[in-house]
């Protein structure tokens, strides 16, 4: 059946492409209308305008291996279709947003607000409706990554969220002036004043909001976990084998409160030298693997330590925008999508258990 020799090939380079044991049947549909006239209509429940043009030339490519299989004319339709992930019933949504993903980590440091702005806006450049929450009421970075110094509009008692990049974002870096950190905030007060963001702005149709969680794992992020509705969640961290106990930390409180692990991103995971681009492993290989290993979710991908990196966030136009073509944002765009992918797909599992109770009554 050449259809099937088609679709094989389409579920390979997606499979490859997002890190998936297999494709579900549902996201790759092949039609011949009459002898070598294909029409391929891929309906993904995540956003892909970038990428697909590169998974459409790698099934090409696969194809043209093939020599069984005679194409006189292949028509590609690529749809994508995000829908809003459940969450638990006693938590508050939001209804013009469909997806809130927590960015978080064990420990300070290791590179969330930059993972958080890139991981956006990689999402934003494949076609997704994407915002920022800054949820580090101590330290908000998201006004400086952004390159936004203006204050937001309010509209009655909301906040019109700022527009950059095609993100919308809010931050209490907008709102206070940098000597009025509010340093000697308690945990209340901060959960408060973090629900108050998320839910008193005028977020407008978002596929995905994505949390920069303030570092650790105490009873602040425990309460932010709980109270705001987050579909999924992703780990960051570093190699040094010392942040195992940090992410293991992490693990637990999502555990804790049955948010989803969507994976752990591995940063500043190789020193990438910015002269002759060679990757050196400073920390050791396969740390990130050994992890996920360890402690049973997925490796999203691994970004190097990279001095570019730095200096694109610190003059807020983050690599993504800076240089859309490098090696790098398509590190970030492929950890962004295998996040997509697994968020939508994460459902299907739960379902899919739902359903099995259901027979084996
Ligand atoms: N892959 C990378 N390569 C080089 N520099 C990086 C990389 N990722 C992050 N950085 C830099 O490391 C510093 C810390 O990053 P960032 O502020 O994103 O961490 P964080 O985990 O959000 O920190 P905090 O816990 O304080 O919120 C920043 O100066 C940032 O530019
Ligand atoms: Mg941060």
């Amino acid at each position: 059946m050449s259809t099937a020799i088609l679709t094989a090939s389409v579920k390979k380079v997606l499979a490859e492409a997002l890190s998936l044991k297999s494709i579900p049947d549902n996201w790759v549909q092949v039609l011949e209308s009459k002898e070598g006239d294909y029409t391929i209509t891929l309906t993904l429940p995540f956003p892909h305008d970038k990428s697909h043009r590169l998974w459409q030339d790698q099934i090409l490519d696969d194809l043209s291996k093939n020599n069984t299989i005679q194409i006189h004319s292949l028509k590609w339709q690529w749809q994508s279709q995000i829908v809003a992930q459940e969450v638990p019933s006693q938590v508050k949504t939001i209804p013009q947003v469909k997806n809130i993903i927590a960015i978080a980590s064990g420990k300070g440091g290791v590179g969330k607000s930059t993972m958080t702005t890139h991981l956006a806006l990689a999402l934003a450049a494949e076609g997704a409706r994407v915002g920022i929450l800054d949820a580090d009421i101590y330290g908000p970075n998201q006004p400086n990554l952004l390159g936004i110094t203006e204050k937001p509009q309010l509209q009655g008692k909301a906040l019109i969220p700022m527009l950059k990049y095609d993100v919308q974002s809010m931050s209490i870096g907008y709102l206070l002036d940098s000597t009025e950190t509010p340093v000697i905030w308690r945990g209340p007060m901060v959960s408060g004043a973090l629900q108050q963001l998320l839910y008193d702005t005028l977020w407008h149709d978002l596929d995905y909001l994505l949390i920069d969680m303030p570092p650790g794992t105490g009873d602040i992020q425990l309460t932010l976990a709980q109270k705001i509705p987050v579909s999924g969640a992703v780990i960051v961290t570093t190699p040094q084998d010392l942040a195992l106990l940090d992410v293991q930390k992490a693990v637990n409180m999502f555990k804790k409160v049955a948010i989803p692990l969507l994976g752990v991103v591995e940063n500043m995971a190789y020193y990438h030298c910015p002269q002759c681009g060679h990757p050196d492993a400073i920390f050791g290989e396969a740390g990130g693997q050994r992890m996920a290993e360890q402690f049973n979710i997925d490796l999203l991908g691994a970004v190097p330590l990279n001095t570019d990196i730095r200096r694109a966030s610190d003059a807020g136009v983050p690599l993504v925008i800076a240089e859309p073509e490098s090696a790098i944002t398509q590190v970030y765009q492929q950890i962004a999508l295998k996040m997509a992918a697994r968020l939508a797909l994460n459902i299907t599992q739960v379902k899919r258990r739902f359903a099995k109770i259901v027979v084996e009554k």
